[in-house]
């Protein structure tokens, strides 16, 4: 698959997004970066807690906009849930964002990504949300940069055109 190709889905409900996640999450390990794109609500924090059941935390995933970074500790690996939602680009480093990318046991999973682009890896998956037509629509636009991101990509599409999760 070449880098610009681009996976879409479609999700009829936060249940479906989060079991895209979860798919995901089941394949993700450290040193893995996820970025996620879009709106306010479009279902970027939905997304995470599928990632976070699928890497094994089994507890509640709540959004990190105002602490900016939320830590789960799996059985195998830590996931950071970072939100740079109106953080500026001078400030991130003061989070410890390079502590998180540089973790070879973490995963990191980064809503509002523009702010941290000075730190964040060139080999990541990208995932943009954006609404539907009806209220609980949302399409997802992944893109993969890099040889791991592929793979990671190519994971999610065949089980997605089976129509259900099978977790
Ligand atoms: N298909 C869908 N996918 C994800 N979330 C959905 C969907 N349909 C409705 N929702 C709702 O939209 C909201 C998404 O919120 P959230 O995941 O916090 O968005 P974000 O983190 O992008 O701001 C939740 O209240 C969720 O229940
Ligand atoms: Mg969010």
């Amino acid at each position: 698959m070449p880098a610009e190709a681009v996976l879409r889905l479609g999700s009829k409900g936060a249940e479906q997004t989060r079991a895209i996640g979860r798919r995901l999450g089941r394949s993700l390990r450290g040193g893995d970066v996820v970025l996620l794109v879009g709106d306010l609500g479009s279902g970027k924090t939905t997304f995470t807690q599928g990632i976070a059941r699928g890497a094994g935390f089994g507890g509640r995933v709540a959004s990190p906009t105002f602490v900016l970074v939320r830590v789960y500790r799996a059985p195998v690996w830590t996931l950071y849930h970072i939100d740079f939602y109106r953080v500026a680009e001078d400030q991130t480093r003061d989070i410890g964002i390079e502590d998180y990318v540089g973790d070879p046991n973490g995963i990191c999973v980064v809503e509002w990504p523009a702010a941290g682009k000075g730190y964040l890896p060139n080999a990541r998956l990208e995932v943009r949300f954006s609404y539907g037509r009806a209220e609980n629509e949302r399409a997802l636009s992944i893109k993969a940069f890099g040889p791991r991101a592929e793979g990671l990509m190519r994971r999610l599409a065949p089980a997605a055109r089976r129509g259900r999760d099978p977790s």
